[in-house]
C-alpha cells in the first residue's frame, strides 16, 4: 500500500498540500478532518451532546459518511457547508476525544486505504497511529497567527480575533487529549508552511519520497 500521510495543526497548509501532492502523482486524497466533522455535524441534528461518549459512540458504527473530494455526505443529507461551519467547528474536537469514535473512523480509513492501494491522507493521527508504515509521513506547521490569518480567510464573517481563540482552544484540546493526541512522528519530514509556496512545500516532499 502507498500511503502518503500528512499531519498538522488546524491552518498548517495541510489540506492544500495534500490535495496538490495527490494530484501531481495520481493517487486518490482522503480529508480525515472531514470524517471527524461529519460525526459531530451528526450529533448536533440529532440534539444530542457531543460530549455524551456513550450516546456518541453508540451512534457512529451506523452513520454512512460519505468523503469525495467535492461533498462530504451525511446519511444521505449533504453537510459540505455545514461541516465547515462554526456549531461543527466548536464541537469537533469533543467528538473527536471519544475513542470509540476514533476506532470506527481508524478502521473506515485503512478500508478505504485498502481498496484504493493507498493514497494522500491527511489528519491528526495519520502517521502515527493510522498508517505508521506510510511510505512518507509530513507534520506540517506553521505559526498560530499564520494559521489563524488562513482559517479567517475562509469564514470571513467571523472575526479574526474569535478565530484565532477557537484555533488556539481546539489546537490544545487535540494536543493534550488521552487517545491519539497530535504529535510529530519520530520519522517525519516536518515543514513549517507559515513563509513558503505551495509549490516549494510539495516539491520538498516529492524529493523526500
Ligand atoms: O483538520 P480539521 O480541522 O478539519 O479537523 C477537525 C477536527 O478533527 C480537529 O479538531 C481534529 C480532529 N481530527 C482528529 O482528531 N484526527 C484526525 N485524523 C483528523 C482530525
Amino acid at each position: 500500500m502507498d500511503v502518503i500521510a500528512i499531519d498538522g495543526p488546524a491552518g498548517s497548509g495541510k489540506s492544500t498540500v495534500a490535495r496538490t501532492l495527490a494530484a501531481e502523482l495520481g493517487l486518490d486524497y482522503l480529508d480525515t478532518g472531514a470524517m471527524y466533522r461529519a460525526v459531530a455535524f451528526a450529533v448536533l441534528r440529532r440534539g444530542m451532546d457531543p460530549a455524551d461518549e456513550a450516546d456518541v459512540a453508540a451512534l457512529v458504527p451506523e452513520l454512512q459518511i460519505d468523503v469525495s473530494d467535492d461533498a462530504v455526505v451525511v446519511d444521505g443529507v449533504d453537510a459540505s457547508i455545514e461541516i465547515r461551519g462554526p456549531e461543527v467547528t466548536r464541537a469537533v474536537s469533543v467528538v473527536a476525544a471519544n475513542a470509540a469514535v476514533r476506532e470506527e473512523l481508524r478502521r473506515r480509513q485503512r478500508e478505504w486505504a485498502r481498496a484504493r492501494g493507498g493514497g494522500v491522507i491527511e489528519g491528526r493521527d495519520i502517521g502515527t497511529v493510522v498508517f505508521p508504515d506510510a511510505r512518507l509521513k509530513a507534520y506540517l506547521t506553521a505559526r498560530l497567527e499564520v494559521r489563524a490569518a488562513r482559517r479567517h480567510r475562509e469564514v470571513s464573517e467571523m472575526e479574526y480575533e474569535t478565530v484565532a481563540a477557537d484555533m488556539a482552544r481546539r489546537d490544545s484540546v487535540d494536543s493534550e487529549r488521552a487517545v491519539d493526541p497530535l504529535r510529530m512522528a519520530p520519522d517525519a519530514v516536518v515543514v513549517d508552511t507559515s513563509d513558503r509556496t505551495v509549490e516549494e512545500i510539495v516539491a520538498e516532499l516529492r524529493a523526500a519520497l
